[in-house]
């Protein structure tokens, strides 16, 4: 990581540009099936930080996609990774290999993956919803965490960022990313004033032009509103927020008609809405398993995975199993129709689709007139 890219004309230093050797605080938050080498490496290139996603890949397509981006800039980026996965130790082997500067963990992180990490001299970041969470990971030597709030896309916590951040960064010494909501520089500045040293986003990259989503995808994200996306436990048993399609509304098992907003029915159901679910469950397994070529055997081990210690029931494993399966019809094949669409709130604010550098350029842009117009508020 040289130096210059952390400092020059227009940068700006926070603890978390020092930490990374990047030119701005802003991280383009993990994506399943979307943040791939040509959206990380547009980041990264634009001075932020592009993060792999690398769940929904295999270890040969994880090893190709570094490659690729590191082809596609000199830039320091990331790889995200589940430290639950079964070949986590190899993911972690790979990225020390490739020297890849950066690893961010999607979920809990484990303390001999970071410190596997630590001792090859990669800068780890964790994510988290909760304070305790973030304690549990700085204990462990975690670097930096993003903290994101009930507002954000895809698996989420209740808190709303407002009050994560500030209880987060009151918490731990050491760089908090805030996420969820954000999408433009005044929301910088309100994260770094909540004492956050920089902002990730995920649904704001999805909706630029270096994201590779189908236009039909941008589409429906650009034409959401501020309720247009809704926390459903029905697909993997967690909190995950969704655009709100005619599909999670069936999920839900309720017509159009109902209000957004958070949801329940995760619990272990029995009896006729449990048996509901399985038929449910197993219709869109059968519907989708075409599209993905994912084999049985293999939707089926994701789902057992998945499953390990969280108390799902059968028909939500079979939901899970379906997950990556659901993400991929939109995120990949374009089907607005079929397909799960995760999304943050934030999705009802934005209306256009700029390059990551036009992005991230009027973000720090507006960032420092937000700076200016508040000097003025003090001088008054
Ligand atoms: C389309 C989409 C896919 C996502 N996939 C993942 C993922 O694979 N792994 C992960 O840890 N988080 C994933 N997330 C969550 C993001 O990393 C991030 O927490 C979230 O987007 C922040 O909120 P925002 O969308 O309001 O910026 C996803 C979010 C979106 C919108």
């Amino acid at each position: 990581m040289s130096e210059p890219e952390a400092s020059g004309k227009g940068a700006v230093r926070t603890a978390l540009t020092e930490l990374l050797g990047i030119r701005y605080p802003v991280v383009q938050a993990a994506m399943g099936y979307v943040s791939g080498p040509r959206l990380a490496a547009a980041v990264s290139d634009a001075g932020g930080l592009g993060l792999i996603a690398s769940a929904t890949m295999s270890l040969a397509e994880l090893e190709k996609a570094i490659d690729d981006t590191a082809g596609r800039t000199p830039r320091p980026f990331g790889v995200n990774l589940r430290a639950d996965a079964s070949d986590a130790a190899e993911r972690v082997r790979l990225i020390v290999t490739r020297r890849v500067p950066i690893a961010s963990f999607a979920q809990a992180p484990k303390p001999e993956l970071i410190a596997a990490l630590k001792d090859a001299g990669v800068v780890t970041i964790a994510s988290v919803g909760a304070r305790r969470h973030a304690e549990k990971a700085a204990g462990w030597g975690i670097d930096a965490v993003i903290a994101t709030g009930a507002e954000g896309g895809g698996h989420v916590g209740a808190v709303p960022t407002s009050l994560l951040v500030p209880q987060v960064a009151a918490a731990v010494d050491i760089p908090v990313i805030a996420a969820g909501g954000f999408f433009d520089g005044r929301g910088l500045v309100a994260a770094l004033a909540w004492g956050a040293a920089g902002i990730a986003m995920g649904t704001r990259f999805l909706l630029t032009s270096d994201s590779p989503v189908a236009d039909a995808v941008k589409q429906v994200y650009l034409a959401a509103g501020l309720d247009g996306t809704v926390v459903t436990t029905r697909v993997d048993g967690v909190p995950h927020r969704v655009i709100r399609t005619t599909m999670v509304d069936r999920l839900e098992g309720r017509g159009r008609t109902g209000g957004a907003g958070r949801t329940g029915g995760a619990g272990r159901t029995g009896g006729a809405g449990g048996l509901a679910t399985l038929v449910r469950s197993a219709r869109n397994a059968a519907a989708f398993r075409g599209l993905s070529g994912m084999g049985w055997r293999e939707m089926l081990r994701q789902g057992r995975e998945m499953r390990r210690g969280s108390g799902l029931s059968w028909g939500q494993v079979l939901m899970a199993a379906n997950t990556p399966v659901l993400l991929r019809a939109a995120m990949v094949d374009g089907r607005t129709d079929l397909g799960l669409m995760s999304s943050g709130q934030v999705a009802g604010l934005i209306s256009d689709l700029p390059s990551c550098a036009e992005l991230i350029e009027a973000i720090m842009a507006e960032a420092a007139t937000t700076l200016d117009r508040l000097e003025g508020v003090r001088k008054a």
